[in-house]
C-alpha cells in the first residue's frame, strides 16, 4: 500500500488555538481523509512547539513551570482537534523524549561533520521574536519584523552553515518547480535564496539567557534555538533515531502544510538541514494564507480580536465552519473572516443548494413512493447529469493533488446545482399529474444517485454532514429527518 505522510506546523503553546490554527488542521484533515479513501496508508502528524522564550515567559507570568503551562495549552489543542474532527494519527510534543533524542542526534551529526561551529556573536537581538538582526538602523534599533525594541547582545553561540549549501539549494529549487506551492510562494522563496547571501544560522542560546529548551550535545551551557528544535519534529515522529523501518517507510514527507509566515524556515532552513544530514527532502511544502478580521487586520492579543474556533462551531455548527474555511478562499490566499461571510456562504451553498436538493428529493420519495426509492429502468436517463456524476471523482483528484480545496468543493457544487436546475426544469409534479410513471421514477432515482455521490465526496470536508445524509438515504428507502441546514435568519443573530 502506498503511504502518504502529511504534517501541520507545531503550534506554540503560549496561547490557546485560534481560527488560523484550526484552518491548517482542517485542510490537512480533509486531505488525509481523501487519501485514506483512495487507499493510501496515511500518517497525519500534528503537535506542539513548546520550548523557547515565549513559553518560558508566559509560564512565569502564570506562576507555573514551563511544562505545566504547556500541558494546559496542549490540552486545549487536543480538545479542539477532537471537537472539529481532525483525524490526526500522531501528535508530537517537542518536550517528548523521542523528539529530544532526535534533536540531539541531529546536532551531534552536524557538529561532527563540521557544519556547526562556535563563534562569538555581537549584534542586535529581538527577544520576543528570538531573532538576530544585522543591518539595523542604529538610531531606531527596532525589530524589522515586529517593530519592538532590539537589544544589543554579545555572546558565544553555535552556528549552522547555511551558506555552504546555498548554491545546492538554488539548484534544487530549479530542478523541483513544485517543491513549494502555490507557485507564487515558490517564487518568493526562490528570490530570497537567489537575491541574498545566506547568513549562517545561530542555532543555540546561552542558558544564562534562556534555559527552557533542549541542551546541545556539544555544550552544557547552551540550549537549541527553538526553530532548529521544532523543524526536526517531522523526522522525530517517524523514527529517525529509533525505528528504521518506520522511517524508511514514511520519510520523505509528502506534504508539509504551513502558513505563509513560516515559509523561510520550511523552504530554506529545513531543506538545508536535511541535505546536511544526507536525508531526502519533503516532496512539497504547501503554504496557505492568513485569515484576517475586521478591516483586514491581523488577529492579535493586543487588539483583542482573536476569534475562538470553539465559538464559531457553537454558533454555526462544525460542518458550516469547515465548509466556510475551505470554500470561501482559495488555499494559498489571505481571506476575511466574519460572521456575515459565514452566514452568506451557509445560506447560499448549504441551506439553499445542498439542503434544498436533499429536502425536495426526500419529500418526493415520500410523497410519490411512500419512502421507497424508485428503481430506474432507463439507466441512460439524463446523460448530462450521469456524465457529471461519473467524472466527478477524476475532477476532484486533480484539485486535491494540488490542495485546491475550494475548487474541489466548487466542482461538487456544480453537480448539486445541475440537479437543482433539473428539478426546476422538469417539474416532477407535472410528471406525476400526467401519470408519466417511468419518467418520474427515472427522474427521482437519478436525484438520489446525485445525493449519494455528493455525500460520498463531501465526506472529506464535512464528515458529519455526509454521515447525516447517509442516515437519510439508505439502500432502498429514505428516512426524512429535520432539514440538515435550516436557513439562518441574519436578523435574529
Ligand atoms: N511554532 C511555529 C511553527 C513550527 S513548525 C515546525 C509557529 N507556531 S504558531 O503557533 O505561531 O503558528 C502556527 C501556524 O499558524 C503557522 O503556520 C501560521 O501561519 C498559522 N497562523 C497563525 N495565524 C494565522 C492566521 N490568522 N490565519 C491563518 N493561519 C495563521 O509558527
Amino acid at each position: 500500500m502506498a503511504k502518504f505522510y502529511l504534517t501541520t506546523p507545531l503550534y506554540y503553546v503560549n496561547a490557546p488555538p485560534h481560527i488560523g490554527h484550526s484552518y491548517t488542521n482542517i485542510a490537512a484533515d480533509s486531505l488525509a481523509r481523501y487519501k485514506r479513501a483512495k487507499g493510501f496508508e496515511v500518517l497525519f502528524l500534528t503537535g506542539t512547539d513548546e520550548h523557547g522564550q515565549k513559553v518560558e515567559r508566559s509560564a512565569a507570568d502564570s506562576g507555573l513551570t514551563p511544562l505545566e503551562f504547556a500541558d494546559n495549552t496542549v490540552g486545549k489543542f487536543r480538545e479542539l482537534w477532537e471537537r472539529i474532527d481532525v483525524s490526526y494519527d500522531d501528535f508530537i510534543r517537542t518536550t517528548e523524549l523521542r523528539h529530544i533524542n532526535t534533536v540531539q542526534k541531529v546536532l551531534d551529526i552536524l557538529y561532527k561533520k563540521g557544519d556547526i561551529y562556535q563563534a562569538k556573536y555581537e549584534g542586535w537581538y529581538c527577544t520576543p521574536c528570538e531573532t538576530f538582526w544585522t543591518d539595523v538602523d542604529e538610531y531606531e534599533a527596532l525589530c524589522p519584523d515586529c517593530r519592538r525594541a532590539l537589544e544589543k547582545i554579545s555572546e558565544t553561540n553555535f552556528f549552522f552553515k547555511l551558506s555552504k549549501y546555498q548554491d545546492w539549494l538554488i539548484g534544487y529549487f530549479k530542478a523541483n518547480p513544485d517543491f513549494v506551492l502555490p507557485h507564487f510562494r515558490y517564487n518568493e522563496a526562490f528570490s530570497f535564496i537567489t537575491q541574498n547571501k545566506l547568513q549562517d544560522l545561530c542555532i543555540s542560546r546561552p542558558k544564562s539567557r534562556l534555559s527552557w529548551g533542549i541542551e546541545t550535545p556539544f555544550s552544557k551551557d547552551h540550549i537549541t534555538y527553538v526553530w532548529f528544535d521544532a523543524l526536526v519534529n517531522y523526522i522525530s515522529a517517524v523514527g529517525f533515531t529509533g525505528d528504521k523501518a518506520k522511517f524508511s517507510k514514511f520519510w520523505p514527507a509528502d506534504i508539509h502544510f504551513i502558513g505563509k509566515d513560516i515559509l523561510r524556515q520550511h523552504a530554506v532552513y529545513w531543506p538545508i538541514m536535511l541535505k546536511a544530514l544526507d536525508i531526502d527532502l519533503p516532496r512539497s511544502i504547501v503554504a496557505h494564507g492568513w485569515w484576517l478580521v475586521g478591516e483586514g487586520e491581523k488577529m492579535s492579543k493586543s487588539l483583542g480580536n482573536i476569534v475562538d474556533p470553539n465559538e464559531m462551531v457553537n454558533e454555526f455548527g462544525l460542518d458550516a465552519y469547515r465548509y466556510f474555511l475551505l470554500r470561501d478562499v482559495p488555499f494559498g490566499l489571505d481571506g476575511n473572516f466574519s460572521r456575515d461571510l459565514i452566514i452568506k456562504r451557509y445560506n447560499s451553498d448549504l441551506a439553499n443548494d445542498l439542503g434544498n436538493l436533499i429536502y425536495r428529493t426526500l419529500t418526493m420519495v415520500e410523497k410519490y413512493y411512500s419512502g421507497k426509492i424508485p428503481v430506474s429502468l432507463n439507466l441512460e436517463f439524463n446523460s448530462v447529469i450521469r456524465n457529471k456524476i461519473r467524472g466527478l471523482s477524476g475532477a476532484l483528484d486533480k484539485f486535491m493533488d494540488k490542495c485546491q480545496f475550494s475548487s474541489a468543493l466548487e466542482e461538487i457544487w456544480g453537480l448539486i446545482n445541475m440537479a437543482n436546475k433539473h428539478v426546476e426544469e422538469t417539474k416532477p409534479w407535472n410528471l406525476s399529474k400526467e401519470n408519466k410513471k417511468e419518467e418520474l421514477a427515472d427522474f427521482i432515482a437519478l436525484l438520489v444517485e446525485v445525493i449519494k455521490k455528493v455525500s460520498a465526496e463531501i465526506s472529506y470536508f464535512m464528515p458529519r454532514a455526509s454521515a447525516k445524509i447517509n442516515e437519510q438515504f439508505l439502500e432502498d428507502k429514505v428516512i426524512k429527518g429535520k432539514p440538515l441546514f435550516p436557513r439562518i435568519d441574519k436578523t435574529k443573530i
